[in-house]
């Protein structure tokens, strides 16, 4: 650690910890759930327990590339946080946020929680990953408004590097797509096809800009391999994570009242979607093989590669 201000992303990466074990656990409810049927009933339903470990599995993400992010970005521009104080008060408020969700689910029937919670105001739930009642779904805007905005700050006083733009449009666009779950029209086919605007655009998308930046970034770090080396790698994954993860989108769009069209598009194009995520992989092992020097860190090492593999 370099700068100070990067010690904000501590908290961020405990929570991250703890809400992913909490995800582990409700994961493992629900696989017993299958052998035992009655299993915690009546007091926690299969339902309820699903809605627990996705809406888990997203916060800790998000803690995390928030946390990671807050890490990266100032040693990338050479400069301390734009506001460390606003980090740490946005940590709390996402956590006691995420946290009150997580009891709604868990203590209140689900139908009650919309009604306490705005849903006739605009009718936003009910619809798998996007659960959150209006009032999270408007507290996730608002904390990652504030996230993007501390950051970008920090960028315009600071160094300009790839790594850290491509990290930062990957963040933004995050931002931005989860936009779309505040859109719910009635028309089910139109509900369906906007709903994967967050889901596959997050996860086949944005998600691995995110990825691939830290992962840069990292390798940088571990290997000193020459950053333009290791940025020529970047541009071409995330070209290629564009092109297949936007309109391999399609592969969700088959036989949902969408146009034929998008069987064809949406087949080839989800089928090249690995392509970017096998060059993550290589990426990480050639850069390895091409180091520079040996660094200590060698468990930093082993999760960069190991990331690549997962991944993919
Ligand atoms: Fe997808």
């Amino acid at each position: 650690m370099q700068y100070s201000s990067q010690a904000v992303a501590k908290p961020y990466f405990i929570a991250a910890i703890g809400l992913f074990t909490g995800q582990v656990l409700f994961g493992l409810i629900m696989g017993l759930q299958y052998v035992i049927g009655d299993f915690l009933f009546p007091a926690i339903p299969f339902n309820v327990a699903r809605m627990v470990h996705t809406n888990l599995l997203i916060v800790w993400l998000l803690f995390g590339f928030m946390g990671a992010a807050y890490y990266m970005i100032p040693e990338e521009t050479e400069t301390e946080l734009y506001s460390p104080k606003l980090a740490l008060l946005m940590f709390w408020v996402f956590l006691v946020a995420g946290a009150a969700t997580i009891l709604g689910y868990l203590l209140v029937p689900y139908a009650t929680l919309a009604k306490f919670t705005g849903n006739d105001i605009l009718e936003t739930m009910g619809r798998e990953f996007l659960e959150q009642p209006l009032l999270t779904k408007i507290g996730i805007v608002v904390v990652a408004l504030v996230f993007l905005f501390n950051l970008t700050m920090t960028m315009l006083k600071g160094r300009k590097t790839s790594i850290s733009l491509v990290l930062m449009i990957g963040l933004w666009g995050l931002a931005v797509f989860f936009l779309f779950s505040f859109y719910n029209p009635h028309n089910l086919v139109l509900d369906k096809y906007f709903w994967w605007w967050v889901v596959h655009l997050w996860v086949e998308g944005v998600w691995e800009l995110i990825l691939g930046s830290l992962l840069a970034f990292v390798l940088i770090k571990v290997t000193g391999v020459d950053r333009e080396v290791i940025e020529k790698w970047l541009y071409v994954i995330i070209t290629m994570t564009l092109v297949t993860g936007i309109i391999g989108t399609g592969h969700h769009y088959f036989w949902i009242g969408t146009p034929e069209y998008w069987q064809w598009w949406g087949s080839v194009f989800s089928a090249l979607e690995p392509i970017p995520f096998f060059a993550m992989t290589v990426f990480a092992f050639n850069m390895v093989n091409r180091r520079r020097r040996e660094h200590p860190n060698k468990a930093a090492t082993l999760w960069a590669l190991g990331t690549g593999v997962m991944s993919f």
